[in-house]
């Protein structure tokens, strides 16, 4: 299998946005994602495998901080590793473009991606409580580049 990861533009917003809808049971929109990747700060990437998308990772990086929005990948292409690789990506250009800390939030529910975190150094910075949809708590997570 042959990965590939590019900086995905305008026109990658439909491909994103049907991948969501695939991961998230509250999907970001089309309209979000085209935002999302348009904005001046945007840092991340889209994945492909043979081709085919499969997942990606948004967020941002303003000077030294950056932030993680959104990581996914399509349940038939997890738990090999590409997950990491996604990440491992967004953390290099963060810190390539200048960034030192990166923070996230992830529901408390959500024990792969929290591992898929800790796995790369993010710490638990506190609980905020009943984050998500006024139910929810998040963790908000923390990682020094
Ligand atoms: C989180 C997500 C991106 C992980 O993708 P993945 O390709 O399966 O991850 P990887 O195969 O690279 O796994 C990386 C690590 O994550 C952890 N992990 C992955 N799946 C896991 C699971 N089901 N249970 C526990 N830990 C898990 C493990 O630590 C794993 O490392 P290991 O295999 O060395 O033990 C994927 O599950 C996903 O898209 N989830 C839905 C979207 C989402 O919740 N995104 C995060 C919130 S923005």
């Amino acid at each position: 299998m042959q990965v590939m990861l590019q900086k995905p533009n305008a026109t990658d917003a439909e491909t994103v946005a049907a991948i969501e809808r695939e991961c998230f049971r509250l999907p970001w929109t089309e309209k979000m994602i085209r935002s999302a990747i348009g904005r001046t700060d945007f840092c991340g990437v889209i994945a492909f495998a043979d081709g085919k998308p499969f997942g990606y990772v948004l967020g941002t990086q303003l000077f030294e901080d950056a932030e993680l929005l959104r990581i996914a990948v399509l349940p038939d292409f997890r738990g090999q590793g590409l997950g990491k690789e996604l990440l491992d990506e967004f953390l290099r250009q963060a810190k390539r473009r200048g960034a030192e800390k990166v923070f996230l939030e992830v529901r408390v529910s959500n024990l792969p991606a929290i591992t898929l975190y800790q796995s790369r150094g993010f710490e638990c910075l506190r609980v905020r409580e009943k984050y998500y949809e006024n139910v929810e708590d998040a963790l908000e997570m923390k990682k020094n580049l």
